[in-house]
């Protein structure tokens, strides 16, 4: 598939609107830092790699607008733009990540020029190597994909999400390349309907068979014996290899082992985060409760209803089968073989 959700056209960003999928596929074009900001918050553009690719555009949007008198005027500018993007989401190490590597650029010695066009150049690598990532891993991860087997996804993990063959669902799709027989049942992934809405929409695309489930039914499926693997992305991945990824995925680990089925988590290193030792630390985005008492628009709860809505939640590193990253099938012990493949 030749969709380019996501592309730099040299002084603006032109984005596949995720919020009108799947039954309006809308291009936006966006020229500055404040519409990638509403951009990522709105979830117009989702999914950690797609979010850290969209920051650094958003990063080389801002510095492309500010006029500035001296070098420290336009740098003092740069961090306002810079702290706008770092305040969207919390919880996909790929934004940090991308917004270290800006911050890094802009420290060049330069004029304000200099830094704009280092800053795109920047942010072009960051979008080329999240692509090549996301290809490696995809062929790393279909070796573990059988012939004749039914894969569990949850939320959405394809191009739209991660550059170039996406994540968890890059590597069906690379499999299914090859020829194997998969069936993919996907989780519809409530509140926001990722697994509905956009895997159902990817999947359909590949023409590869899917089953579109409610959150609540992967058990049931599991306990009829007809799942055989769970694979699924990730938002930020500690040091010991405990993994944020998508509200409902931690049910899914431990239905998992209930029922001895490996669990995979599928990532570029780039979501990797060293610097936090356990789950623990990592930040879970809370989201507008509206969301769980809506469902488009419409009012599905008595007014007044108090609603929780954690946008990730953790998955400890021991329900963990493997890691497959683009260096990569990382297991046990996580902490010492992630610290030798990220950087
Ligand atoms: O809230 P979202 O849609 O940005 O969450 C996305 C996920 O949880 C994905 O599983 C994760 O980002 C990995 S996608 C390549």
């Amino acid at each position: 598939v030749s969709m380019q959700p996501l592309q730099w056209l040299g002084n603006k960003v032109r984005l596949l609107d995720q919020t009108r999928l799947p039954h309006e596929e809308v291009y936006l074009e966006l020229t500055g830092y404040r519409e990638v900001v509403s951009a990522i918050t709105e979830m117009k553009v989702r999914g950690a790699p797609a979010i850290g690719v969209a920051g650094a555009y958003g990063i080389a949007l801002g510095a492309l607008g500010l006029k500035a008198d001296s070098r420290e005027e336009f740098l003092t500018k740069l961090k306002e733009v810079i702290q706008a993007i770092a305040d969207t989401r919390p919880t996909a190490r790929n934004l940090f990540m991308a917004i270290e590597r800006m911050q890094h650029v802009a420290e060049i010695d330069a004029d304000a020029e200099g830094i704009k066009q280092a800053l795109i150049d920047e942010a072009v690598k960051i979008h080329a190597e999240e692509t090549e990532a996301s290809q490696k891993l995809a062929r790393f991860g279909a070796d573990l994909i059988e012939n004749g087997v039914t894969v569990l996804t949850h939320c959405n993990t394809g191009p739209l999400a991660a550059p170039g063959y996406g994540t968890a669902l890059g590597v069906i799709k690379y499999a299914w390349e090859q020829g194997k027989k998969i069936r993919v049942f996907a989780d519809e992934s409530r509140p926001r309907l990722q697994g509905a809405r956009l895997t159902a929409w990817e999947l359909k695309q590949y023409k590869i068979p899917f089953t579109l489930i409610t959150d609540s039914m992967a058990g049931y499926f599991m306990s009829r014996g007809e799942i055989n693997c769970v694979i699924v992305g990730a938002d930020r991945i500690a040091a010991n290899g405990d993994t944020a990824n998508k509200i409902g995925t931690y049910t899914l680990a431990v239905l998992a082992q209930e029922h001895g089925i490996p669990f995979y988590i599928a990532a570029p290193t780039t979501t990797v985060d060293l610097k936090i030792a356990s789950g623990k630390e990592i930040p879970i985005e809370e989201r507008d409760p509206a969301e769980v008492t809506r469902i488009d628009g419409v009012s599905i709860a008595p007014e007044g209803t108090k609603a929780a809505n954690p946008a990730f939640d953790v998955t400890p590193h021991r329900y963990i089968t493997a890691i497959i990253t683009e260096s990569g099938i990382i297991k046990e012990p996580y902490l010492e073989r992630l610290k030798k493949i990220v950087l």
